[in-house]
């Protein structure tokens, strides 16, 4: 089996390209990630001498090169991760958001077509369904409301998916999964950027009242589902991923503190973020029946380890804290 994982140089691709490498030894896996701001060869420094994977840089919007991979390694399946993944650049700048998750997908949708891929699964996110109020869960079944431009350009994306299952009966699958955590995250997003600054003693940027829920799912547990949505899922079927872990933003940041032995005094609520979700938490029971999957990490031991990966790593953060990231810090934070 030969498989393409798009953006596998990014967290949660770099993440599964190892984990495809240790649970499917046999299978190549070819690595296509255009190394934007967040994706790090760092991140597959471990995966240099392995001759089954195969690193190439370009952009999935780039269809000739696109097309060629899936030829010339006689690509079985793809994985699309490939994206630009925050929320807050994508409030600064929605343009490219719209160029990679759905152009982007849209290529790699054409050429996978095209070079006759047996399945295409697309990595989207609960962010599509929008925010819930105090109560429920989203199911597959609740409706596409996205409320920022990235949210938006992931529904585009699954939306073109599954038309191309419908249209051109290509195989495809759709996963819909929580906040994820764990190594390798860029300490943009809430849980490493709050490790990070707390380890530099710098304040811990909490948007509005803090008081906005989030569904957190270890990477690994993630992607243990990813393999099983390629294995198992069926065609043109949707799964939300989650592991039934639902928290405030500032009982995590103050859970961190803990673990970290730093005071509280270095929390500082900054203005919220436009447009905010106020909560997402997944029914992912479709995806425990059909899949064969459920989540193994429990949130206390995940946190742990993902705090202890970033005091241990410090030069992976400190390297990609610099350049192009402290210019977003300032545009993003400086006016809060
Ligand atoms: P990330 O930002 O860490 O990594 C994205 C990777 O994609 C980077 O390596 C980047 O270089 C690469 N990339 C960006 N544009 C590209 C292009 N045009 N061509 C090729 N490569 C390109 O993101 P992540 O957190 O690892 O997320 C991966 C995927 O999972 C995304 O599709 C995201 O929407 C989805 N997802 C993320 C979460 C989460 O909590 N992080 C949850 C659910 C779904
Ligand atoms: P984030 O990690 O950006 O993921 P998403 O917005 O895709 O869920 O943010 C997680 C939560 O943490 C979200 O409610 C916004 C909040 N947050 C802060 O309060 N401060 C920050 O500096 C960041 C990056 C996020």
């Amino acid at each position: 089996m030969n498989v393409l994982v798009t953006g596998g140089a990014g967290f949660i691709g770099s993440n599964l390209v190892r984990l495809l490498r240790r649970e499917r030894p046999h299978w190549t896996v070819v690595n296509l990630d255009k190394l934007t701001y967040a994706g790090n060869a760092e991140s597959l420094a471990d995966l240099r001498d392995d001759k089954r994977h195969v690193f190439v840089r370009g952009d999935i919007a780039d269809a000739e090169l696109v097309a060629s991979l899936l030829r010339e390694h006689a690509i079985d399946a793809v994985f699309n991760l490939a994206a630009e993944s925050h929320v807050d650049r994508s409030i600064l700048g929605p343009g490219i958001f719209v160029e990679t998750n759905v152009s982007g997908t849209q290529v790699m949708l054409d050429c996978a077509r095209a070079e006759k891929v047996k399945r295409f699964v697309q990595i989207s996110t609960d962010e599509v369904y929008g925010s819930l109020g105090a109560t429920g869960r989203f199911t597959e079944a609740s409706p596409l409301q996205p409320s920022s431009p990235y949210s938006a350009s992931k529904a585009a994306a699954d939306l073109l998916v599954l038309a191309y299952g419908h249209t051109y009966g290509m195989d495809v699958v759709v996963t819909r999964c929580s906040n994820n955590y764990g190594p390798y995250q860029f300490p943009e997003k809430l849980i490493p950027l709050m490790i990070a600054n707390a380890l530099e003693d710098k304040k811990l940027p909490v948007y509005g009242d803090g008081q906005q829920v989030r569904d957190w799912i270890h990477v690994e547990d993630h992607n243990r589902a990813l393999l099983a949505a390629l294995e198992e899922g069926r065609a043109g079927e949707v799964y939300n991923l989650g592991s039934d872990n639902e928290w405030p933003n500032l009982q995590i940041v103050g859970r961190l503190l803990e673990i970290l032995g730093k005071g509280r005094d270095l929390i500082a609520h900054v203005q919220d973020r436009p447009g905010h979700d106020r909560r997402y938490a997944i029914d992912a029971a479709k995806a425990q029946r059909e899949l064969g999957w459920s989540p193994r990490i429990a949130f206390a031991d995940g946190l742990a380890s993902t705090v202890d990966w970033y005091v241990k790593n410090r030069g992976w953060w400190e390297r990609v804290r610099t350049g192009e990231y402290r210019t977003f810090y300032e545009r993003n934070y400086g006016a809060r």
